[in-house]
């Protein structure tokens, strides 16, 4: 037997293993669909399930997020049975008619809706169409009379998914919650990234044209720009309706229009809500969706209806026009089913990049409600003088890419994995230093950051947030590039992050050209009259502290790896930059009355953590032991319940206001860098543990927002449960609990202060590094400290006390060697072991 046989085998192995299925850990029996308790240990039921009426259910726990393609196994059915499946991030999103969506942001290459609707009709596995992005929770309901076993269900993965125990990063110490925090951000970067081509196509494409299910209409990358124009296409209703959208703005609103057949009883299933759908109509809506959802508010406006039937299984010819003074008429087969003026229901058409577009321009896309099927061909967009603009059979597979629906051939990092699934480029800060303390996935990282460079314009700037399933080549269609200047600069951080963590220097390499070019759109965002930079955005406007710090931050990090790669005249050209933007934000921005840095020139009373942060973590601030103190104790106005409030203008009694965990993240490590032990110790204690203190709402992996007041998901049922910008924590506790830090790219020099004022008795980590494994442990009993070290070859590093530096050690003992004073010791590769007897120190 040949090695190669040997070797596929085991490729096989591996790949079954680590995109093996999720299976329910937990089975909750029947009628609990209302207000379900999950301690209720009582009703649990084990496989096979039996379902004999109408109304019978049950609730699966998968026990931490899961995500992949649901499936069902049927082995005995005596008639066929319509069964309601729910999928849930939190619990309590399985008593919502929608679970806890619908998500009508983006395609993101999964169902946009939580909830589906199966019409079992024999034995076997049922799978759904969609990959469901991410879930603990999952309810199957019975809708109609019958008898089913039901033998079992999971998810078939489409992620990679590992123990969080069992990562090549790792922490540990002796407060439990912290040990359960560490794994947030590990959970939430493993469920969020995704490996090329594991998320499939959501169209398929046929002779007969797109065979499109119900989703979010997904748009033509080429429309952007248009506007009055007609929209012309054939659809054949397979299932319930046919849906598309129009005037698509960059936002990603617009109008949406929904042709519901006459519900034939063959195809309908019992759970349609005709309220939304009433047969042989149209509905129309503008916003985001036919539903609310929290902040994608949609409108319905209106619904009319067809004076003939809408039969399914039959092609219709649509034309759709939408003029710039808002009047908006369709065909069905030529005959006229509505024309309205959009301005009655009080829609005003704008676009907020370009104020200077023609009212209701922007692109059109295709896609059902809820469990309908339909087919889309013989598309045609013409303008009013009758000129075609576009065609499109939609026959070929290449649509697929122009429609953002196609495979993806990138691996990235989403945002989160249940929404928006989009390559958010300025959440990755902390992504970035998450991975190299924990999954250690460089090609997560690469493949993200090589993705934002691929759809990189000429002047430099990367999209803020580009689709998985769309082509790069369409990057000067498809824009997006305005908006949230900030998520530049945490852009390049999240290039900068990583290669401090791991002196990765082909990764640098790879990537360097482009973040060079990044970098000077950067630098010519400094005004050069005020000496600030002219960035606003997520965490600030400009002219602002934030913006600006972070960009001293951003520039210095980029001058380490210009040195690294003998790129000597960047280095400088940065650090001088980095230099003088620093002065004029310690000259104009600091405000000597409230002891603060302003957020910015026109608002020098107000402060926020995002100024605080990247005033400490740049450098400025530290300079200065007084202005540090008086951020500090500034700081401390901006407390709200479990966490701090983003800005001293934010409410502190509106209930819908969220703490970030995003920018208290890097509040965090800014904290730890000054040595502000309690406010660090409390951001833990309160807003990290609001992550995992409910087994209602927690799902292993770090959230997108805390709600102030409750400590509860910030959007409700829309909050992504698993949002690796909310997980710092998993960088920074190995860093500043367990005290393991790089001092040179990739630990090459390494510093260990253990963090003794956690209320911590013990800590370790292991670190992954280019070297080899990094690992260090120590323990405190009494006022003795015992510090363990292995290192890896090619690494040195030192031991700190806490709190010593400038002042001489105590005694000591290195290795069974004694000895007293010193700042610090020094140790090279190899088992070390320190002991320090801190009564005397
Ligand atoms: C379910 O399947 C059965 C058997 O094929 C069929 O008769 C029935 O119309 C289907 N119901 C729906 C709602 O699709
Ligand atoms: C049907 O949809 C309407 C409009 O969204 C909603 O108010 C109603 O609660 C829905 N009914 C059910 C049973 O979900
Ligand atoms: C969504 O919320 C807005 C504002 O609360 C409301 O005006 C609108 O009618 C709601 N839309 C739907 C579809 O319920
Ligand atoms: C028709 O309209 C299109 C789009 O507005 C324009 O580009 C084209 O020049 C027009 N053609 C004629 C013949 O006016
Ligand atoms: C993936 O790569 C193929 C081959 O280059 C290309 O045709 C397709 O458009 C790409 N798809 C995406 C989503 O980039
Ligand atoms: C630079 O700052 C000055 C003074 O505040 C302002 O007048 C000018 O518009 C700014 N320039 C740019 C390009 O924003
Ligand atoms: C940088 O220059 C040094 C000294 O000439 C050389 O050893 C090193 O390989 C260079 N590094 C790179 C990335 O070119
Ligand atoms: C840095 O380079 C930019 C061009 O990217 C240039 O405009 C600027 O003057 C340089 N700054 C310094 C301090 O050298
Ligand atoms: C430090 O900041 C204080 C308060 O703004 C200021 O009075 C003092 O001059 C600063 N010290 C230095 C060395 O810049
Ligand atoms: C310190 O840790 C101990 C043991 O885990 C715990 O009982 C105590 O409440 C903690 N104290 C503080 C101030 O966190
Ligand atoms: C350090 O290593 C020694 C020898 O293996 C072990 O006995 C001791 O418990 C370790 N201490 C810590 C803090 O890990
Ligand atoms: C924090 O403490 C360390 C010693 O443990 C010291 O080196 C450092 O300067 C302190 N930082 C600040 C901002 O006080």
């Amino acid at each position: 037997m040949g090695n190669t046989e040997v070797m596929w085998k085991l490729v096989a192995l591996i790949a079954y293993l680590s995109f093996a299925q999720a299976v329910p850990k937990k089975f909750t029996s029947t009628k609990l669909l209302n207000s379900p308790d999950p301690s209720d240990t009582e009703s649990l039921v084990s496989l096979p399930l039996q379902l004999n009426s109408p109304g019978q259910g049950a609730i699966l726990d998968y026990g931490h997020e899961v995500a992949g393609t649901p499936y069902l196994m049927v082995t005995a059915i005596d008639q066929p049975v319509q069964l309601e499946v729910r999928y849930s991030e939190e619990l309590s999103g399985l008593d919502s008619p929608f679970g806890d969506g619908p998500f009508p942001f983006s395609v993101g290459l999964s169902s946009t809706f939580r909830t589906e609707t199966f019409n079992v009709t024999s034995p076997g596995t049922i799978h759904s169409y969609f990959i469901q992005g991410g879930q603990r929770w999952q309810s199957i309901s019975q809708l109609t009379e019958g008898t089913l076993t039901i033998a079992g269900a999971g998810f078939e993965a489409s992620i990679q998914y590992q123990n969080p125990e069992d990562l090549p990063g790792h922490f540990e110490c002796s407060n439990s919650a912290y040990n359960e925090i560490w794994k947030l951000g590990a959970l939430a970067s493993t469920a969020a990234c995704v490996e090329a081509g594991s998320q499939r196509a959501t169209w398929e494409i046929t002779p007969d044209g797109a065979l499109i299910h119900g989703q979010k209409p997904a748009l033509s990358a080429l429309g952007n720009t248009f506007s009055e124009y007609t929209l012309s296409f054939s659809t054949k209703i397979l299932r319930g309706g046919a849906g598309w959208a129009q005037a698509q703005t960059p936002s990603l609103t617009g109008l949406q229009l929904l042709l519901t057949s006459e519900l034939e009883e063959d195809t309908t299933f019992v759970n349609t809500n005709t309220t939304i759908t009433p047969p042989n109509s149209i509905a129309l809506a503008y916003g985001y969706s036919f539903v609310n959802q929290s902040t994608l508010p949609s409108f319905y406006l209106d619904n009319f209806e067809i004076p003939f039937a809408i039969k399914e299984d039959t092609w219709y010819n649509i034309d759709a026009t939408l003029l710039s003074d808002s009047t908006l008429t369709v065909a069905i087969d030529g005959t006229e089913a509505l024309n309205v003026s959009l301005s009655d229901y009080g829609v005003s058409l704008g676009n907020q990049y370009d104020p200077t577009a023609l009212p209701g321009t922007g692109s059109w896309g295709f896609g059902p409600w809820v469990d309908q099927v339909a087919l889309y061909a013989n598309i045609s967009v013409a303008a009013q003088n009758g000129t075609e603009l576009y065609r499109n059979s939609l026959t070929d597979e290449a649509v697929l890419a122009e429609y953002g629906v196609a495979r993806n051939n990138a691996t990235v990092c989403l945002d989160g994995p249940k929404r928006d699934r989009l390559v958010w480029l300025g959440d990755f800060f902390h992504t970035t230093r998450i991975i190299p303390a924990s999954t250690a996935r460089r090609d997560h990282v690469l493949g993200t950051l090589q993705l934002l460079l691929d759809w990189q314009n000429e002047e430099g700037l990367l999209p803020i947030d580009p689709p998985m399933g769309t082509d790069p080549l369409y990057a000067p269609q498809v824009g997006g590039y305005l908006g949230l200047a900030d998520y530049q600069t945490l852009g390049l951080l999240a290039f900068t992050g990583y290669f401090e963590l791991t002196g990765d220097m082909d990764f640098a390499q790879q990537l360097w050209p482009g973040f060079q070019k990044q970098t000077s759109w950067l630098i010519s965002q400094i005004n050069t009259t005020t000496g600030l930079a002219e960035i606003s955005g997520f965490t600030g406007p400009a002219s602002g502290t934030a913006t600006s710090a972070m960009l001293v931050q951003a520039l210095n990090e980029a001058a380490t790896v210009a040195t690294a790669l003998n790129d000597t005249a960047s280095a400088k050209n940065y650090t001088t930059t980095a230099s003088n933007l620093a002065d004029a934000i310690d000259t104009s921005l600091w405000n000597e009355d409230l002891g603060i840095y302003s957020t910015s020139l026109s608002a020098p009373s107000n402060f926020s953590v995002a100024d605080i942060s990247f005033a400490i973590t740049s450098g400025i601030a530290s300079h200065n032991t007084t202005r540090l103190t008086s951020l500090l104790a500034a700081l401390e106005q901006l407390s709200l319940g479990p966490g701090y409030k983003d800005t001293s203008a934010t409410s502190t009694t509106d209930p819908t206001v969220n703490i970030s965990p995003n920018i208290n993240g890097f509040l965090l490590s800014a904290l730890m860098r000054a040595n502000a032990t309690m406010p660090a110790k409390f951001l833990l204690d309160t807003l990290w543990t609001a992550m995992i203190d409910d087994d209602a709402t927690s799902t292993g992996a770090s959230w997108e927002y805390v709600n102030a007041a409750t400590r509860g998901p910030g959007l409700g049922l829309f909050t992504s449960l698993s949002h690796p910008w909310g997980g710092a924590p998993t960088y920074i506790l190995p860093q500043w609990v367990a005290g393991v830090r790089s001092v040179r790219a990739g630990y090459e020099e390494w510093v260990i202060v253990p963090g003794l004022g956690f209320n911590v008795t013990s800590a370790s980590a292991r670190v992954p590094t280019r070297f080899g494994e990094l690992s260090v442990s120590w323990e405190a009993v009494g006022e003795i400290l015992s510090v363990n070290v292995t290192a890896p070859e090619g690494t040195k590093g030192r031991v700190e006390l806490p709190g010593v530096a400038g002042r001489e050690l105590g005694m000591w003992n290195v290795n069974g060697k004694d000895g007293k004073g010193g700042e610090k010791i020094e140790l090279g590769a190899g088992k070390s072991s320190v002991t320090f007897d801190m009564r005397d120190s």
